[in-house]
């Protein structure tokens, strides 16, 4: 009778959360995990400066300096040499975790509010040819794992909405390999009420699948979670949520008390309010 069986129930692949060795060493939080959550999302431990951090050795009079981040890849001009970065950094991951991973999120947050591209290295060197040569890497790596596109602020039908549907299917009709679109749906209170008919938009491209990727409400009211719940419910190719994280103290936002269980690990009134619900 677990959130993640209940979802599944529902015709949903899972209901998941994200961690990292830092929350997952917690005994009570790997227990909620395998209790209630059916999927994991790595919270930091595959980003760039988490995976991509460059040594130099120097002789002289400093022994080691670490150049932490990406600031190795930040400082790319050329288009050949960032071409090749963007490729073995998703070959060597997408290869590395073939068959244990089943869906990567493999372009974060590539639009401004208004819709536009924001400007990266990427975006910045590449145009939008960035996304197309991370996608069919990661293709290449990996031809079962389904490959998404991911932002936040998706969460009515707005410009920036509008910007990811018009981009993604321009690239999905040049063959780019997207299989999916994730909504972060890092909410506000009562912010839900325009969400089912942006997943829906979102659904009506030509991707496979759509997902709720990274999602946590200010303050947990139980209304909000389940109008995200029902919205996925609605929506056939949506495919399953993960919550973004499990305690609120553990929580990227945990000032907010945004998640389905308190800081002692105790499911909150919107945790039963859901579990009710399905
Ligand atoms: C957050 C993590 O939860 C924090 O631990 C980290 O300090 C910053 O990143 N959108 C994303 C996620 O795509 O990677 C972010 O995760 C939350 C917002």
């Amino acid at each position: 009778n677990s959130l993640n069986t209940k979802y599944k129930a529902k015709g949903k692949q899972y209901w998941g959360t994200c961690g990292d060795q830092g929350t997952l060493s917690q005994s009570q939080c790997a227990q909620v995990v395998k209790d209630d959550f059916g999927a994991l999302t790595p919270e930091n431990s595959l980003k760039w400066d988490a995976t991509c951090v460059v040594f130099l050795y120097m002789v002289s009079y400093v022994p080691l300096l670490m150049q932490p981040g990406v600031h190795w890849v930040s400082s790319i001009g050329d288009k050949n040499t960032l071409t090749t970065v963007i490729q073995n950094h998703a070959t060597t991951l997408v290869t590395r975790y073939k068959g244990k991973i089943a869906k990567w999120d493999v372009v974060n947050e590539m639009f401004n509010e208004d819709g536009s591209v924001r400007s990266s290295v990427f975006s910045n060197v590449l145009g939008t040819t960035f996304v197309d040569i991370a996608f069919n890497a990661a293709r290449a790596a990996d031809g079962s794992a389904k490959l998404y596109i991911n932002d936040y602020n998706l969460d009515s039908v707005n410009s920036k909405v509008n910007g990811l549907v018009n981009l993604v299917n321009q690239k999905k009709s040049a063959g780019v390999p997207i299989d999916g679109i994730g909504s972060q749906a890092h909410l506000s209170a009562g912010q839900t009420g325009g969400f089912l008919a942006a997943l829906q938009k979102l659904a009506s491209t030509s991707v496979t699948e759509v997902a709720v990727t990274e999602l946590d409400i200010v303050n947990a009211a139980s209304n909000d979670y389940l109008a995200i719940s029902n919205a996925c419910l609605q929506v056939p190719k949506c495919v399953g949520i993960t919550s973004w994280g499990v305690s609120d103290k553990d929580s990227w936002r945990a000032s907010s008390n945004p998640l389905l269980f308190n800081g002692s690990f105790q499911p909150k009134p919107a945790y039963t309010a859901l579990i009710n619900s399905l």
